[in-house]
């Protein structure tokens, strides 16, 4: 059923939140099981559709997957019988593209579709991941929309890999790849957000050799198998700093739980920066106060530790009414301001010139009827929503569930008032993903 979001604005949130495992993460770490054989316990699992999808992807090939407690699986891929993924499932999901890389470390062949994505501005390539397969002796090629990818003699080989772009997808995927094959690969102008740190301690505590994640240089010694084991995943960067920018906007003083405060220091300090008070509490929580009223702030989007291109959207949403006028630079996608459409439906003031967004802030927004149109863009209309006067209902709420796990619900906790209700509306099954 489509459901969207009914949300009555303008309360301070309160109280305490625990994040979720990190989405990212955890969609390259469930593809990354059909490298071991045996069993791996993951812990931290988010209950998000985006994992739901690739869970159903792996038991169609043949892995055994149990339901421990609500956020604990045990995985077995001894028994895959395909390295075919289903098509149908794998093109509505971005981070279909691992599975490319964990077949073809474990049985030197893959066949899949190419990934989908949200539209930020053209295509979305895989050239820097193909070219790392080829580099370790594979042949790519795609014909009908499908990836086909062949290791020469069966099993990959290492290789030395200079990625001409900082690509999250392409490390992982070529880490993954890597694992297995005969000898060692480096990964140079490797990216080193924490969820490549997370994969590669996941590959490491099921018996692989991954050095250097989270520098610029990765290196990997290919060992024989991989071994079952048991992994917690990381808490999520990017649901963490949603809920704060929610806060930061709407007001309030909320302890934010399950976090890595270090992993949310580029946007805690963006957010001193524009006047509200966080701080680190006992090691894995922030605890964020803020009166509403907000200074402006220039961003720059940037692979990690540079501002979080994931958080840009929601940080656009609070800017609307910062006092002065702030400039948000989009360093990593072409186009990320489908939402500022929407936003001014609410009467906020931007002007988007290529990747610059201009936002002038005014004194308030007032609530609309929007439209998600992906993932981050939907999490920052609900922001709005939450701040703004008035009733904002946000419809294409699915793109918002692939990612963010009982938003309704934790919102609720802090006090905002909104509801997922029947939204009566058809919306198009389309290939999007994140
Ligand atoms: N790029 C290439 N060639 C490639 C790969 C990437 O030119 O082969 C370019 C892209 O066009 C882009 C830049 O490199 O301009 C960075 O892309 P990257 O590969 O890092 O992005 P991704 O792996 O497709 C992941 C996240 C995105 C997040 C980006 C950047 C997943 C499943 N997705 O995408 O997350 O925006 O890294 O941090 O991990 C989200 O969670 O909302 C989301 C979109």
């Amino acid at each position: 059923m489509n459901n969207k979001y009914v949300i009555r604005g303008g309360h301070g949130l309160y109280g305490e939140l625990e994040i979720s495992g990190a989405k990212n993460a955890a969609v390259a770490i469930i593809p990354a099981a059909l490298l071991v054989r045996g069993s791996c316990r993951i812990e931290n699992i988010p209950q998000i559709s985006d994992v739901t999808m690739l869970l159903s992807i792996l038991r169609q090939m043949g892995a055994k997957i149990q339901m421990v407690n609500r956020h604990t699986m045990d995985i077995d891929c001894s028994g895959i019988h395909t390295t075919c993924a289903n098509f149908e499932l794998m093109r509505r999901i971005r981070a279909s593209y691992y599975l490319i890389g964990a077949l073809l470390g474990r049985f030197g062949e893959a066949e899949v579709s190419m990934p989908g994505g949200c539209d930020f501005g053209g295509v979305r390539p895989i050239d820097q991941h193909v070219k790392g397969f080829t580099a370790m002796g594979a042949d790519v090629g795609v014909k009908n929309g499908l990836v086909c990818a062949q290791a020469a003699g069966g099993r990959l080989t290492g290789a030395n890999i200079y990625l001409d772009v900082v690509s999250v997808g392409a490390t992982i995927n070529l880490m993954l790849a890597a694992v297995l094959a005969k000898g060692t690969t480096v990964i140079e102008n490797a990216a080193r957000e924490p969820h490549i740190v997370d994969v590669a301690n996941f590959l490491n505590s099921m018996g692989a050799d991954v050095r250097g994640a989270g520098t610029g240089v990765i290196k990997i010694h290919g060992v024989d198998k991989l071994s079952g084991g048991c992994y917690s995943i990381i808490p999520d960067q990017i649901e963490a700093g949603t809920y704060l920018a929610a806060v930061a906007g709407a007001g309030g003083e909320v302890l934010v739980k399950n976090v890595i405060p270090k992993h949310l220091d580029c946007i805690t300090r963006k957010l001193t920066e524009m006047g509200v008070y966080t701080s680190a509490v006992s090691g894995d929580c922030v605890l964020i106060r803020s009166t509403g009223a907000l200074r402006r702030a220039s961003i720059k989007t940037q692979p990690y530790p540079g501002f979080p291109t994931d958080m840009q959207p929601q940080l656009a949403a609070i800017l609307t009414t910062a006092a002065g006028t702030s400039v948000i630079t989009e360093g990593v996608w072409d186009n990320r301001y489908k939402y500022v459409d929407e936003l001014t439906k609410m009467g906020a003031k931007i002007q988007v010139d290529g990747r610059v967004a201009i936002i002038e802030g005014v004194p308030y927004l007032t609530g609309a009827p929007i439209k998600a149109c992906d993932l981050r863009a939907g999490a920052a209309l609900v922001i709005a929503g939450v701040c703004a006067r008035g009733i904002t209902e946000v419809s294409g709420v699915r793109y918002i569930e692939r990612g963010y796990e009982n938003i309704v619900g934790k919102l609720r906790t802090l006090g905002a008032d909104i509801l997922s209700v029947a939204s009566g509306e058809e919306e198009a099954d389309d290939a999007e993903a994140i």
